[in-house]
């Protein structure tokens, strides 16, 4: 195999978007970060350095780390953060995994400007058709005027939502709909005639997108790294920490005006005040005629009209509709090896809590409360050690333990909870689910529903998942799993757990280690929607954990 080797300086750069100039932490100075490009089989090392005061750590979102967890990149679940002036290698293969996976800081919210595509080429040609003309990353972000840093303090101060970011981005620019922004605009060239490879991700930090390009379709290739069997739509719905592959056919007419727009807005439904500006960007089609009315690389003149296919905010049966439209290839060459039977079922409540506001302060959460969130009523705890470290080298840990509850504390009934009444005294701990190696585990994911205005993105490190089943409603134990999918389930490393509904999935257990398992929505990470979870090793030295590298950052 070959080793790719990267470098990688987190470092403060001036940045400007909206005319605000400020202070933004960054790879290499570049805002988004750098692309990293690696073939399937290759052996990774990224060479981290911390050039800022405060701690930091990356993650190879969706890369699988094989036996190699201590470069998976969660801070105090599998190593110790980066600390200033030092450095760490990320040191992994990537095995048996092809196509747009993404990388960003998970340390506090650093990853709201931390971010870039992790592409794998492929060792044997694209399973899909026709062949493609080029490809490149569309990746949406979030912009705020105000240090992320201050939002996220404030927001765990004052226990309320965060402040909403000021601009959706699509890599890193805001488009003309926002005030000052029409220069900062992603434009493409494209010929006419051609088929497109789009890289999409959704790396914002708490919102699911739809995306659509006006004139155009899109036809879905592959989700999180793995091929799906394609299918052709007119907009797609895209959560936090998903990657989705799209054909685009250049087959308009290619005229001195052909400029069409891209646009992301956001997928919720609005019981709160949201965010539903829009973020566009513009697909320019070269021409041979000389006198093109528009400047190379200017959006067009206002009034911009938005694709109008893309859906609205709160279009839930279009976001049902498409997630259900997603399939496993399951193939000879791509088999699905989803899970026929089960080990072991676990079922999960995922939720947004209360908490009263502490004696003296005032709280900015829904009724002057506190906003948490937990699953089965655990509100994540982030210990000092790693769980990484205290679970390979055996420590008797005091600050995890392997006892987190497998159903919900109380019979769950997502019609009429009281938001007062019920559901809000989360414990506070550092629980993890533990399992042999090889199980074959179910996670039922079941949304409370509870001050809940959109699908919650659960992310699972280290392992892919199989999307069994969903629905809306109380997931119920003897009826729902007869409607499995169990032939071409999609496979991903984050699903959209619908608002009010469920999510089943099927994990083959087979990668030793701890794991974090987390809402990608960041506002619902800090507010405890994560656990753990452990992979025993196996009988076999080849079924175990590698040892530590020896630049491991310390506690
Ligand atoms: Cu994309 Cu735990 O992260």
């Amino acid at each position: 195999f070959t080793t790719k080797r990267f470098h990688f300086s987190v470092e403060w750069n001036t940045v400007t978007r909206l005319c605000h100039r400020k202070e933004v932490l960054t790879v290499n100075g570049k805002y988004p970060g750098p692309t990293i490009a690696v073939n399937e089989g290759d052996n990774v090392q990224v060479i981290v350095t911390n050039r800022v005061a405060t701690n930091t750590t990356i993650h190879w979102h969706g890369v699988r780390q094989l036996r190699t967890g201590w470069a998976d990149g969660p801070a105090y679940i599998t190593q110790c953060p980066i600390g200033r002036g030092k450095t760490y290698t990320y040191n992994f293969t990537v095995v048996d995994q092809r196509g747009t996976l993404w990388w960003h800081a998970h340390f506090a919210w650093q990853r709201a400007s931390v971010y870039g595509a992790f592409i794998i080429y492929p060792n044997t040609p694209f399973p899909f058709s026709p062949p493609i003309h080029s490809h490149f990353p569309i990746i949406f972000g979030e912009w705020w005027n105000r240090d992320v840093e201050v939002v996220e303090r404030e927001m765990m101060l004052y226990g309320g939502g965060p402040n909403s970011s000021d601009a959706y981005t699509i890599n890193g620019l805001p488009g003309p709909l926002y005030p000052c922004s029409t220069t900062d605009t992603f434009i493409k060239t494209v010929e006419a005639g051609k088929t497109y490879l789009l890289r999409i991700i959704n790396a914002a930090l708490n919102d699911e997108l739809f995306f659509a390009v006006a004139n155009h379709n899109l036809t879905v290739v592959e989700i999180d790294a793995v091929y799906t069997k394609p299918f052709t739509t007119s907009a797609i719905m895209i959560t936090p920490g998903q990657t989705t592959n799209v054909l685009l056919t250049t087959d308009q007419i290619p005229d001195s005006t052909a400029m069409f727009a891209m646009a992301a807005r956001p997928y919720l439904t609005s019981v709160f005040p949201f965010d539903n500006s829009t973020t566009i960007g513009f697909f320019k089609y070269k021409t041979t005629s000389k006198n093109t009315k528009f400047e190379r690389n200017k959006p067009p003149m206002p009034p911009y009209t938005l694709p109008n296919n893309l859906p609205a905010m709160e279009d839930t049966p279009f976001a049902t509709n498409f997630s259900n439209n997603l399939r496993s290839l399951a193939s000879k060459a791509y088999p699905c090896n989803v899970p026929q039977k089960i080990d072991k079922r676990v079922v999960m409540t995922i939720s947004l809590n209360l908490q009263d506001c502490p004696f003296n302060q005032t709280c900015q959460g829904y009724l002057g409360k506190r906003f948490y969130a937990s699953m089965n009523n655990q509100s994540f705890v982030r210990p000092s050690l790693s769980i990484l470290e205290s679970h390979y080298r055996n420590l008797k840990s005091t600050e995890f333990s392997s006892d987190f509850p497998e159903k919900p504390p109380y019979v769950f009934n997502y019609t009429g909870v009281d938001p007062v009444t019920e559901n809000m005294n989360t414990e506070f701990g550092t629980k993890v689910v533990e399992v042999a190696f090889g199980t074959r585990l179910e996670i039922v994911l079941q949304d409370t529903n509870f001050l809940n205005p959109e699908n919650h993105p659960i992310h699972v490190h280290g392992h892919n998942f199989f999307i069994v089943g969903r629905g809306f409603g109380n997931f119920d134990v003897v009826k729902d799993p007869k409607g499995y999918n169990l032939v071409d389930p999609p496979e991903r490393n984050t699903v959209a757990v619908p608002m009010g509904g469920w999510a089943a999935l099927r994990i083959n257990a087979d990668n030793p280690g701890v794991w974090f398992i987390h809402c990608h929505l960041e506002e619902h990470t800090s507010w405890g929607l994560a656990m753990g979870f452990i992979v025993k090793g196996g009988k076999e030295p080849s079924q175990c954990l590698l040892p530590p590298p020896s630049d491991l950052p310390p506690c």
